[in-house]
């Protein structure tokens, strides 16, 4: 049986599998939602899940920063060599950088070109940018390129936890898996 001692707590389970599928519905829908000829009431419902599940990531990385600097995960097994820990570092530093930068970036290209976000303007939340059209176009380059980095570093990760899962069979995969493990927490 896996020790609970090296794994990930229930928090940081339930959060990382919520972010995760959001985010893999994300971006296929945000590469498709851009494609030109697309039906637009289609198009429309595609802008309105992305935009507004985009600003509920961005609460959620807010949530998950904030447990994480309180809440150090435990070690990774002592047989991980030094320069893999330091990769696994590295990657999810990187990804939690664009977990922040990426909805940070549509957030504001949104706001700033002028267009809504049902959920905030149903809540009457202002926009905190103000209208720029040049702005807008920043950090829709922001977003754009953003977008490949994110999609890259998350199947390096999907692949390194796969490895470790299903070659290595070394207990890193369920350090995060299943989604509501470790109950003692
Ligand atoms: C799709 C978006 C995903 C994102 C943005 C993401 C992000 C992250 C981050 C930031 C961490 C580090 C947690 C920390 O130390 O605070 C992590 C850990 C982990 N993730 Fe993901 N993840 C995603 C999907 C997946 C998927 C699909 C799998 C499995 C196939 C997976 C398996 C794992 C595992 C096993 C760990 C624990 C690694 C360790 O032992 O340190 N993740 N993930
Ligand atoms: C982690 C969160 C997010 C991810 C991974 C993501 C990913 C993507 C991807 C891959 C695209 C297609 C590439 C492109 O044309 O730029 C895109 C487009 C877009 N996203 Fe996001 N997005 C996220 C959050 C948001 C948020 C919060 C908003 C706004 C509230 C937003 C608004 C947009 C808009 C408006 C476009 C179309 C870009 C344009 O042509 O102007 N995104 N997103």
């Amino acid at each position: 049986m896996a020790n609970p001692e090296t794994q990930y707590r229930r928090p940081a389970r339930l959060i990382h599998w919520a972010m995760a599928l959001l985010i893999l519905a994300s971006i296929p829908v945000g590469v498709w939602m851009t494609q030109p000829g697309l039906d637009r009431s289609l198009q429309n419902t595609l802008y309105i899940f992305h935009k507004n599940s985009g600003v509920l990531l961005l609460i959620l990385i807010f949530v998950r920063i904030a447990y994480r600097l309180g809440n150090k995960p435990a070690p990774l097994p002592a047989d991980i060599p030094e320069w893999q820990h330091r990769i696994a570092g590295l990657s999810h530093l990187g990804l939690y950088s664009l977990l922040l930068l990426m909805p940070i970036a549509g957030y504001v290209r949104v706001r700033a070109g002028g267009f809504p976000i049902e959920s905030l303007d149903a809540l009457g939340v202002p926009s905190l940018v103000p209208r720029s059209d040049a702005l807008a176009e920043v950090a829709k380059t922001i977003h754009y390129f953003g977008g490949f980095a994110i999609a890259g570093l998350i199947a390096m990760h999907i692949g390194a936890a796969l490895y470790h899962g299903v070659v290595r069979k070394d207990g890193v995969f369920s350090r995060m898996w299943p989604p509501f493990g470790r109950s003692t927490d």
